[in-house]
Formats: structure tokens, C-alpha cells, sequence
């Protein structure tokens, strides 16, 4: 049996959509974009969002909208995609990692503020795998500092995820999301940020279109011409319009498909409770977008059962070797393996199995039947 890492939702019905802008004259970002931007404003209850065509661009649009510069810290988790901590290298600030949770692999308010200095000017709780930081407690910690401190949620695993009943963007400066091809949101590349500050926003609007005063929709506004300045250094992170027409329905649908997700990822758990297999803690109070499905196998036989899935016919990746373990970050910062242990040994251990909506009983069965093959020893807990 052959078992996909991840199937999107997209079919040819989608196409509609895209034909509706081609009979428009802004295949760049335009009328769709602000309807999406509206949507996740309801969505999010937040007073502003922007589309952008990645997480990372639009995160490097929110650090130069934030004046992050050279010299300044961001805290960052080393358990994370790359591109959390990428994106304050580029701006030529410094990453600093801290450890996270071994039980959720979520950033913990106490590594937090012993990471804290005076040069801290942002703080990038990341969402992983579609569970939500303790916004509000890292939050309180910002408020309790006399440093001006901006806090970046990373909310490329989790749309519609909550913690207590709220929604990311209720705490921090900005939440930025991804629309990657294998998200539960997707439209190949593309991103948005929330942000309830009208002065970031203000900022944002500009840093996102390379600086400029008015985007290629507002120089036309008012029928002619109307001449724009530059006041402050931006990227080119604007979503077009043939993407973001792929997102309404996506946003409409994400509910029904957590549904599935969530049946498959209790079924994943139920089945790995008695095997040598760790999986990700449910958090108290979570509403988890379950986004990827890691587990944890020893470290030991983990590179030989991610081969024995291939060769089984079986998707199957990581998510993700931590941080302080890559050559670049490695060698820039004489990082030790040992330095973030927990990061480190879930970074060892971790293997993501396929989980997307139409994933069948039948193929996740096959998953689960080779997982226990191939983790043959049982845990002492099962026994006793
Ligand atoms: C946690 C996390 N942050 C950021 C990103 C970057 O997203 P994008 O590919 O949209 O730039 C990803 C993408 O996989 C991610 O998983």
C-alpha cells in the first residue's frame, strides 16, 4: 500500500476562483486580497490582517514594521522550522534560542525570561504542530518588563487552534500565518498577518510592498495617476490575488476539516498509547488544530525506521532537527548539542506521519500496524 505524507484539499471546482481574477485587471493584489484580509478580521476578531506570500516575508515585513535591527535580541525556540530564526538573522538581529517543554515542544514563559536582557526586542512564540504557547502569561511577562519588547506569534501550525477559548492575535503584536502547500490553510506560498496596533499596521502596509506609500490598487484610486514615496525599507511580501481566491473556502471549510483531522489524530494516540512511541501532550484547555503528526521513537533506530517507511510505501518526515544542530546556527553561535537538551532529543527522535482529511481507516491503519513493527519493544507501562 502506498500512503501519502500529505494530500491537499484543492480540486479543479477551485479553478472558478482563479478564471474570476483572470477576467479582472489585478492579478496582482487587489479586491480579492481586502474580501480574505475582511474574513480573517472577523475570523481572528482583530482590527487588521494583511495577506502576504509567505510566513518568512511577511515575518521580515513585521521586524522591519517593528524597527528590529541590527544588534537586537528576538527569543526564539530551538525547536522550530528554520525560518523562525532565520528571519532575525536576515535582518541582522540576533536569534536567541531557548529550550521548550518535552511534553508539547512549546516555548515555556520560565526559559523565556531567563533569556530576557536588555537588548531583548522580541520575543517568537511558535504555535508548533497547531497547539498555542501560553500567550497571555508570556504577555504578562512582557508588560512586567521596562523594556519595549514585541511579541511575534509564529502561527504557521495553527489557524484555528485556541487556548482557553481565544484565538491567536489576542496578546501579541502580530500573528503571522502560512498558507505553504502542506498547511491546513494552502494555496502553494502565501501568508497573513493579524494585528490589533493600527501604528504597526500603518508600518506594515509599507514594509510589505517594498517601503512604498501606496500599493499598484491605491495608485489608481482615484482614477489617475497619483505618485507614491518611499519613507522606509520594505521586502516584497504582498499576496496576489490569483492565490488569495484560493483561501474563502478554505478559511469556511477549516472546522469540518480539524473534524477529520482530529478522528485520525485520537486514533493515532489511542493506538500508540501501549508502543514504544511518544506523542505530543494535549494541553488542558487546547483546541488543537492539529497540524502534522509527530512521534517520538528512540533516537537510536529513528533514521532506520524513516528509511523502512519509504521503503515501505510510506510518507514520512521531520519536523523538525532543532535549531542549535544545524551547521549554519552551529557554527555561527559554537552551539553544543547538549544546549538545549530537550529540543535536541525530540529533535533526534521525532518522525511525522501522514495526517490530512482524506487520509482513510484503512491507510492509517497500515501506517500504525508498520510504526509497530518497526518499535517492536513495548514500553515498560504497557506491561506492568
Ligand atoms: C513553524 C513554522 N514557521 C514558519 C514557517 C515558514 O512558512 P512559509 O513557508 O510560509 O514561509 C513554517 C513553514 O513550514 C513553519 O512550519
Amino acid at each position: 500500500m502506498q500512503v501519502a505524507f500529505y494530500k491537499h484539499e484543492l480540486t479543479a471546482n477551485d479553478a472558478q476562483p482563479i478564471a474570476d481574477v483572470l477576467a479582472t485587471p489585478f492579478l496582482t493584489s487587489g479586491p480579492v486580497g481586502k474580501k480574505v484580509e475582511a474574513q480573517m478580521e472577523d475570523f481572528f476578531n482583530v482590527r487588521h490582517a494583511l495577506l502576504t506570500n509567505s510566513w518568512t516575508n511577511g515575518a521580515i515585513a513585521a521586524l522591519l514594521a517593528l524597527g528590529i535591527k541590527s544588534g537586537d535580541e528576538v527569543i526564539v525556540p530551538a525547536m522550530t522550522f528554520i525560518a523562525s530564526a532565520n528571519v532575525v538573522e536576515i535582518l541582522g538581529a540576533t536569534p536567541v534560542l531557548v529550550d521548550v517543554d518535552p511534553d508539547t515542544q512549546l516555548m515555556r514563559v520560565s526559559d523565556i525570561e531567563s533569556a530576557l536582557s536588555e537588548k531583548t526586542r522580541a520575543i517568537i512564540p511558535v504555535h508548533l504542530y497547531g497547539q498555542m504557547c501560553d500567550m497571555k502569561a508570556i504577555a504578562e511577562l512582557v508588560k512586567s518588563r521596562k523594556e519595549n519588547i514585541a511579541i511575534i506569534e509564529d502561527c504557521a501550525h495553527n489557524f484555528e487552534g485556541e487556548l482557553n477559548g481565544e484565538k491567536p492575535g489576542k496578546y501579541s503584536d502580530v500573528a503571522i500565518f502560512s498558507f505553504y502547500a502542506t498547511k491546513n490553510i494552502a494555496c502553494g506560498e502565501g501568508g497573513a498577518i493579524i494585528t490589533n496596533n493600527d501604528e504597526v499596521f500603518e508600518n506594515l502596509k509599507q514594509t510589505r510592498l517594498h517601503g512604498m506609500s501606496a500599493g499598484a490598487a491605491d495608485r489608481f484610486k482615484t482614477g489617475s495617476y497619483n505618485h507614491w514615496d518611499m519613507e522606509q525599507l520594505g521586502v516584497k511580501a504582498n499576496l496576489p490575488d490569483l492565490l488569495a481566491a484560493l483561501l474563502p473556502d478554505q478559511i469556511d471549510k477549516v472546522y469540518d476539516r480539524l473534524a477529520k483531522r482530529t478522528i485520525l489524530a485520537d486514533r493515532y494516540r489511542k493506538a500508540f498509547a501501549n508502543m514504544d512511541v511518544k506523542c505530543i501532550s494535549q494541553i488542558d484547555g487546547a483546541l488543537n488544530a492539529q497540524h502534522l503528526f509527530p512521534i517520538g521513537v528512540d533516537a537510536n533506530i529513528r533514521d532506520e525506521v524513516l528509511t523502512k517507511l519509504g521503503e515501505s510505501g510510506i510518507g514520512a518526515t521531520v519536523n523538525y532537527r532543532a535549531i542549535h544542530t544545524l551547521t549554519f546556527y552551529k557554527e555561527k553561535y559554537g552551539f553544543k548539542s547538549s544546549d538545549f537538551p530537550n529540543a535536541n532529543a525530540w529533535g533526534n527522535s521525532a518522525i511525522s506521519l501522514p495526517l490530512y482529511p482524506s487520509l482513510t481507516f484503512a491507510e492509517q491503519d497500515y501506517v500504525i500496524e508498520t510504526i509497530k513493527k518497526l518499535t517492536a519493544k513495548k514500553l515498560e507501562k504497557a506491561a506492568s
